[in-house]
């Protein structure tokens, strides 16, 4: 459930390598009809293939006594000279030979997304013939050698390294001495210490800079922003604090700035930032910006992506936004923005796709033009001070496929859905929290939806039933209607929703007894199917950081609690075998635990607290591997709470409540080992059940596995 942690963006994080791709194709065209390579060459390079431990299948192609112009990824001149190996994914292993570096010719060299490691000689950064040296995604984790200080400027142009184990000093003699560098690509290693600031010095074509995801910290340093040419800057997702440099500005051709999750701060100015004004994309989320957004914002004409989201940023949003008519993508999630939308003429932003306002402080309705912005995909309101009423033009969206109005004060959820089946592609529709106090609509007509998979209703207070038409939502995977006032029973065409595996039914005045015909819903029972994308459009916040984006991170779940449910559960529930969180307290159900819980072998929270059950725990519930939290506090239970697996990590406020349980960790001790294996044996053979009460001498520990924060979150 916690896999996705990190801050995830729309944009791709690719470096643009300026015409590679053409001019290699050029060079392919013209390498045939060439003569034969050198001995010398036909030696470096079988040096090369001498130092792989893996060379996936190479050899048979690179054999001595032919023509190495004519091997498998190598390209030559007419002369017979080098000038390219290309050898991406090819499955090579082991270390780069620095022989390549006498290969004279040498332009361009590919060695990317294999499984090299050791470290890059240093002969290849400083080759003089290399422009173009890709070595990304394999292993090599040794520093580069530093060169003295009077090396002349080399040939290197384009310069990637990302996706590799680096670390250390991001080692500043060598990009010194590369006076051609344009573009350089070091992102997703573990470099430390300061950014350099000396790439435009030393390099007047320098455009393009990419230092995301590593550890580097201290300043943005001012010299990196004497770049004329730079055009591309990416640093996010480091330790990077201060301020934007006012030299950043100077860079006036600068596309693409990107700075998120980092520790920076301060206010955008409102003159400085007017020189940005090719900028296309502009991303400081996850910083500690504040201020409001300046005016001359609306001069950036080019800027698509604009991502604020994470900082403290306040005031209105400025109607100057109106005047980027190029934008794409508006994040400013997560920040104490306040004022009404309807400054903004969104209708002069057709390109719209994406609107992210979760957590601020906006007030007043939602504006008028926003249904003209008909490329919108995800609007997302949740969490704002939002009133009024959805207008009938929102059917004008006719992409939008990711709605969340929740934690508003919208009203007439009956009106809201009238309109919105309108929107047939909507996917996924979280409206809770809303709508405090209505009638949960049971409108026949609620037709639309046919594309719905998520639905959130949750925290409205809402009176009335289950409705029928949430029968018709065939392609529904998760429905929340828990905090309603709903009554009567989960009806029994629940069964036919095929696809549900995540029912939150929760704090409602639901009744009756725990249907059997859970057990006809395949998602309950087979494993799953992925969620179309679209579904998460924009990923889920569960608590500060938790975020879900795919549906894979939601567990299976089954939760009646807190309503009035009475019965015995039917043994029947443990045929849910992929159920991860199954949650039945706080309700009116009497007998035993069945024993066929233990066949329920996904779950990670078992709760059936605050109920009237009785008998014995079954003792194979410690063959339940995943259990984190585990409470059948304040029953009526009794006999030895079980040992091992699992059990071994639970505290005993997971068993209050049930004066005739013992165990070890237990006031109340089981009489004796010796006893209670007596009782485990004649119930094996008998079923025989335990009448009384067994003391149980201590000879298990407690407290290892305790996953801490899956138990408060579930039952805190
Ligand atoms: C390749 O062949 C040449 C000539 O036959 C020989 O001198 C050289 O040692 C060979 N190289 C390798 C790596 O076998
Ligand atoms: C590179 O060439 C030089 C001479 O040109 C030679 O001394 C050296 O051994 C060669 N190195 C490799 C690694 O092939
Ligand atoms: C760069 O910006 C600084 C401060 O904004 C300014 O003083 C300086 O003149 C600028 N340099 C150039 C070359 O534009
Ligand atoms: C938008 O731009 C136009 C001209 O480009 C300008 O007249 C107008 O004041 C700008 N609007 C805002 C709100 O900045
Ligand atoms: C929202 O505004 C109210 C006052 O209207 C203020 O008390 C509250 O702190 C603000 N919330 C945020 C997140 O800025
Ligand atoms: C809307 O999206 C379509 C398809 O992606 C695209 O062709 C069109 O240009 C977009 N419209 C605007 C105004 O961006
Ligand atoms: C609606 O969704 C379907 C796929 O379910 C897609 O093919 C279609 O392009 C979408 N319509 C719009 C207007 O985006
Ligand atoms: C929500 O709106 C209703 C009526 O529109 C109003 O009475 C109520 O005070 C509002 N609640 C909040 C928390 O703003
Ligand atoms: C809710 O909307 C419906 C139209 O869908 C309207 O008939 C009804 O009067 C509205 N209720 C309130 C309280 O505004
Ligand atoms: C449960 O039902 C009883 C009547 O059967 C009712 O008195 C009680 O309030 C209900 N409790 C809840 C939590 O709905
Ligand atoms: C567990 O499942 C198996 C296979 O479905 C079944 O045979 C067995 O009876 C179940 N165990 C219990 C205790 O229900
Ligand atoms: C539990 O059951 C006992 C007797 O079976 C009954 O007296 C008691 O009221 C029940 N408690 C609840 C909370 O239903």
């Amino acid at each position: 459930m916690q896999s996705l942690h990190f801050s995830y963006k729309t944009h791709t994080n690719k470096l643009h390598i300026p015409s590679l791709g053409l001019a290699l194709m050029l060079l392919v065209c013209l390498a045939s009809h060439t003569s034969s390579c050198t001995e010398q060459e036909k030696g470096s390079l079988l040096q090369f293939l001498a130092k792989l431990s893996q060379d996936g299948g190479l050899a048979a192609s690179w054999r001595n006594g032919t023509n190495c112009c004519k091997w498998e990824g190598i390209t030559c001149r007419e002369d017979g000279t080098v000038t390219a190996v290309l050898l991406p994914s090819k499955g090579l292993h082991g270390h780069i030979s620095q022989s390549l570096g006498n290969l004279t010719g040498l332009q361009y060299l590919d060695l990317s997304d294999n499984l090299l490691s050791g470290g890059l000689p240093v002969e290849l950064v400083f080759s003089n013939s290399i422009t173009t040296l890709d070595v990304s995604f394999n292993r090599l984790n040794s520093i580069l050698d530093e060169l003295p200080s009077s090396t002349p400027d080399r040939s290197m142009q384009v310069l990637n390294i990302s996706s590799n184990l680096f670390v250390g000093q991001f080692p500043s003699t060598i990009w010194k001495a590369m006076g051609n560098l344009v573009a350089l690509n070091a992102s997703n290693n573990s470099f430390t210490g300061q950014i350099p600031a000396y790439f435009c010095e030393t390099s007047p074509f320098f455009a393009v800079l990419d230092l995301c995801f590593n550890k580097f910290s201290g300043n943005i340093p001012q010299g990196l922003c004497d770049c004329s040419r730079l055009r591309e800057l990416r640093a996010g997702n480091n330790n990077l604090s201060g301020t934007l440099p006012d030299e950043l500005f100077n860079a006036t051709l600068l596309e693409y700035l990107s700075f998120p999750n980092n520790d920076l701060h301060g206010a955008l100015d409102d003159v400085l930032i007017i020189n940005l004004r090719n900028i296309v994309t502009l991303d400081l989320g996850g910083n500690k910006f504040s201020g409001r957004i300046p005016d001359s914002i609306g001069q950036l004409k080019k800027l698509e992506e604009f991502h604020l989201d994470n900082n403290m940023m306040l005031g209105e949003l400025p109607s100057a936004l109106s005047n980027c008519t190029n934008l794409r993508t508006i994040d400013i999630k997560t920040n104490k923005f306040s004022g009404e939308l309807t400054k903004v003429n969104f209708s002069n932003l057709p390109s719209l796709k994406t609107l992210d306002l979760l957590n601020n402080n906006f007030t007043g309705t939602v504006p008028e033009s926003i249904y003209s912005c008909s490329n919108l995909t995800a609007l997302r309101l949740e969490g704002n001070k939002l009133h009024g009423q959805l207008s009938p033009q929102i059917s004008n969206l006719k992409s939008l496929s990711f709605l969340a109005l929740g934690k508003n004060n919208f009203t007439n959820i009956t009106n809201t859905l009238q309109i919105l089946k309108s929107c047939r592609n909507i996917t996924t529709l979280l409206i809770g929290d809303n709508f405090k106090g209505e009638l949960m609509p049971e409108d026949d007509s609620n037709d639309g939806f046919e594309n719905l998979q998520v639905l959130d209703i949750k925290d409205c207070q809402l009176s009335g039933e289950i409705p029928v038409w949430i029968s018709r939502l065939t392609h529904l995977k998760m429905l929340l209607l828990n905090s309603n006032q709903l009554t009567g029973p989960i009806p029994t065409w629940i069964s036919s929703l095929r696809y549900l595996f995540f029912m939150d039914v929760s704090n409602n005045n639901l009744i009756g007894e725990i249907l059997l015909t859970f057990t006809e819903m395949p998602m309950l029972t087979d494993s799953k199917t992925h969620l179309d994308p679209r579904v998460f459009e924009l990923p889920l916040y569960k608590g500060p950081s938790l975020q879900y984006r795919v549906v894979t991170s939601f567990p299976n779940t089954l939760n009646l609690s807190n309503n009035n449910f009475t019965g015995v559960i039917p043994p029947q529930i443990g045929q849910l075998e992929v159920l991860g969180v199954l949650d039945f307290s706080f309700n009116k159900l009497f007998g035993q635990i069945p024993q066929s819980f233990c066949n329920l072998t996904n779950l990670q929270v078992l709760d059936l607290s605050n109920n009237n059950l009785t008998g014995d725990i079954p003792a194979a519930l410690n063959s339940l591997h995943f259990l984190s939290a585990f409470s059948i506090s304040n029953n009526d239970l009794q006999g030895p709470i079980p040992s091992g697996g699992q059990f071994e990590t639970f505290q005993n406020s997971s068993f209050d409540g049930n004066p005739k349980l013992c165990g070890s960790i237990l006031s109340h001790k089981c009489v004796s080992v010796k006893a209670q294996e007596a009782i485990i044996l004649s119930r094996k053979q008998t079923d025989y059940k335990v009448g009384f009460v067994i003391a149980f001498s201590a000879f298990f520990g407690v407290g290892v596995l305790y996953d801490q924060l899956v138990l408060s979150r579930y039952f805190s």
